[in-house]
């Protein structure tokens, strides 16, 4: 869990505004809920120097990555940094290939604790992408610091199968989220929350502890800000679909990023990045990532199981109209009687074989059922 400067910043980054963001995560008590990475993704790079060490744009950093580790550090959250497996970057900025190593022990002496690796200017085959993502995973064990490593070529060689084995502890599903509810154009790399759920949620049984499906980064908060994630239709969201992207992201077990300006964030907004009983759903220790037993059209029903012995249960109604709707926990192969609390009214909304109730359009009502 964490925040990532992409969506909010793009390219645009300072160490200024991410040591305010760090301060800000503190104050909004999104560290104590649990967003304890800040991950600086694209642009903060300046080229390299005589001996080809990867320095940080003196300008948006001048006093160099090292010392806001240090400040972020200080504040108990890690720091996240980014490359790519090419020459450039996908804005352009200089990239890893041909310096894993060095690279590598640069991110390490800077006391970084995570890496996205991106995927952009690189070859389109499979085998080019395992032999790349895997040098630099080796590479980041040589340096002698414990850095994750998050793989980023946006599900297109379907990582699931080999990421693990290259040394990914996650790895992107799709292509990047926009601020929107569905790609209406048919344009590819154009996706909305429901392409990314309808992806990401076959994808079930690759996920499990130290190996998770990354759904990309929650838009939560952005309310189509121009920027990465208001192209291609991003228009911005409702705090309905906002929280319906929490939700789906939480039970999928999918990393928990914000991308908003949490300096000002709205009670809607905290709301949802804040709802702990989500959270707990989330980061849950079995690690299981939700399966979906029912996708009929309107309906789509996600179970996942809880270390606890309880059961999170998703259910959205993907239309465009309120509905009723009713379901009996045996369809979704949960025997016996259940107490169902609501984790978004924080309410117990009663006991029984089942549930039925009203979800507005494109809502997604959260459960956890704890069997009686
Ligand atoms: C790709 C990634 C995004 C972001 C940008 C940065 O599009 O998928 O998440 O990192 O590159 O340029």
């Amino acid at each position: 869990m964490g925040w990532m400067t992409w969506n909010f910043f793009a390219d645009n980054i300072h160490e200024k505004d991410i040591r305010e963001m760090a301060d800000a995560m503190v104050a909004s008590g999104m560290v104590e809920a649990g967003y304890n990475y800040i991950f600086i993704d694209d642009g903060w790079q300046g080229g390299r120097d005589n001996r080809n060490n990867i320095i940080a744009d003196p300008e948006k950093f001048p006093s160099g990555i090292k010392a806001l580790a240090d400040y972020v550090h200080s504040k108990g959250i890690k720091l996240g940094i980014y490359s790519d497996a090419a020459q450039l970057t996908c804005a352009g900025y200089t990239a890893s290939l041909g310096f894993e190593e060095q690279d590598a022990k640069t991110f390490a002496s800077w006391d970084i604790d995570y890496l996205k690796y991106d995927y952009c200017h690189a070859p389109k085959d499979s085998a080019t992408a395992v032999e790349r993502y895997t040098k630099m995973s080796q590479a980041l064990r040589k340096s002698g610091r414990d850095i994750v490593f998050g793989i980023c070529e946006w599900g297109q060689r379907k990582p699931w199968h080999w990421a693990a084995e290259a040394g990914g502890q996650l790895w992107r599903t799709t292509y990047d989220v926009r601020d929107k509810w569905k790609n209406l154009s048919g344009q590819e790399n154009a996706e909305g929350i429901l392409d990314i759920l309808d992806i990401n949620a076959e994808l079930h049984a690759y996920a499990g502890p130290g190996r998770w499906n990354d759904a990309d980064m929650l838009v939560v908060g952005l309310y189509g800000k121009p920027g990465p994630s208001g192209d291609l239709g991003g228009t911005g969201m409702t705090d309905t679909e906002y929280q319906s992207q929490m939700s789906l992201w939480s039970i999928m077990a999918s990393p928990l990023i914000a991308t908003n300006d949490i300096r000002h964030m709205n009670e809607a907004t905290k709301r949802i990045l804040l709802n702990k009983e989500v959270i707990a759903v989330n980061q849950d220790p079995l690690g299981k990532q939700a399966e979906r037993k029912v996708h009929d059209g309107t309906w789509d029903v996600l179970v996942k199981p809880l270390q606890n012995g309880d059961v999170a249960v998703a259910i959205l109604n993907r239309g465009d109209a309120a509905k009723n709707y009713s379901i009996n926990w045996p369809k979704l192969g949960l025997s016996g009687r259940y107490e169902v609390r609501d984790l978004w009214e924080h309410k117990t909304m009663g006991k029984g074989k089942g549930w039925k109730g009203r979800v507005q359009a494109h809502e997604t009502k959260l459960f956890r059922l704890r069997k009686i």
